[in-house]
């Protein structure tokens, strides 16, 4: 009887994890890759100035401003080292020190697609993270998604229930619009008929994260 409640809860759990894993925005796992193996050099928010590059002596690049002229297949080839030496033109210019490293065989193509999509966010976003982006999906996953839906998009089961129309939060254009500021205060405040007010239920750090997670949502 045991293992076979055992073995519910199993499928339950893998259940859950895997709809979560399909949810989950590429600029939002490119951040926790970035932070796990760039920001010791790059720095956190990607301006050079991490640990370990001045531990080195080395001085990389600002990437907030360096890869607006950079393609895709030109970052692949940059992150990964395969194929570096066939960069050629304007793509030569300032590349590449040594010290950067071939992270080729540490990161599949999917993983080198989320570190570029982050990349991208931080040189285009005009918007700062402002909290912990892991901590925004969870709650976005559990209070949010409902009327949001779960990958932002304005989907939610409850917005056919009830006939709403939130924004998507998937489309950048749409949300930069909107300072950091403002959305915490739709957020604790509430918005026109069917916004609620999170201020009594989320802390003002929780909203933070909330934001962060959506700022991702868009890359
Ligand atoms: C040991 C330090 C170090 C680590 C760790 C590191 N980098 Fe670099 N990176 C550098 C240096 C040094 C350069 C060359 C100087 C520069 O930025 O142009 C560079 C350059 C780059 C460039 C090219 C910038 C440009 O347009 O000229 C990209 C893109 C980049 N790194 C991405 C990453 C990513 C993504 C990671 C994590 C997977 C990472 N780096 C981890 C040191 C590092
Ligand atoms: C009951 C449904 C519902 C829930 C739950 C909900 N929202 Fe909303 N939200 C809406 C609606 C509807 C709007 C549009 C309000 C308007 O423009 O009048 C909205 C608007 C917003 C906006 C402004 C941009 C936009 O989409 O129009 C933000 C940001 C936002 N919500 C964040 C959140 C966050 C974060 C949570 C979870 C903590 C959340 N919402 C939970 C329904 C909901």
């Amino acid at each position: 009887m045991k293992r076979v409640s055992t073995l519910i809860a199993l499928v339950a759990v893998w259940g859950v994890a895997l709809e979560a894993v399909a949810a989950v925005p590429l600029a939002f796992e490119g951040q926790r890759l970035f932070a796990s193996y760039c920001q010791l050099c790059h720095g956190t928010t990607g301006t050079g100035a991490g640990p370990l590059a001045e531990k080195m002596g080395i001085t990389p690049a600002d990437l907030t401003t360096t890869l607006r002229s950079r393609s895709d297949t030109i970052l692949k080839k940059i992150i990964t080292g395969q194929g570096r030496q066939t960069i050629t033109g304007r793509d030569r210019h300032n590349l590449i020190s040594e010290a950067m490293p071939e992270w080729k065989d540490v990161f599949n193509d999917h993983q080198v697609e989320a570190l570029i999509a982050y990349l991208r966010f931080l040189s285009t976003s005009k918007h700062k993270l402002m909290g912990d982006p892991v901590v925004g999906n969870e709650l976005y996953q559990q209070y949010c998604a409902v009327c949001h839906g779960e990958e932002g998009g304005g989907d939610g089961v409850m917005t056919k229930l009830m006939n709403i129309h939130p924004a998507d939060h998937s489309n950048p254009n749409e949300m930069n619009e909107l300072s950091n500021n403002q959305l915490v205060n739709i957020v604790r405040r509430g918005k026109g008929r069917y916004m609620p007010a999170w201020k009594d239920i989320l802390s003002r750090d929780e909203i933070e994260a909330l934001v962060s997670y959506i700022r991702l949502l868009g890359n």
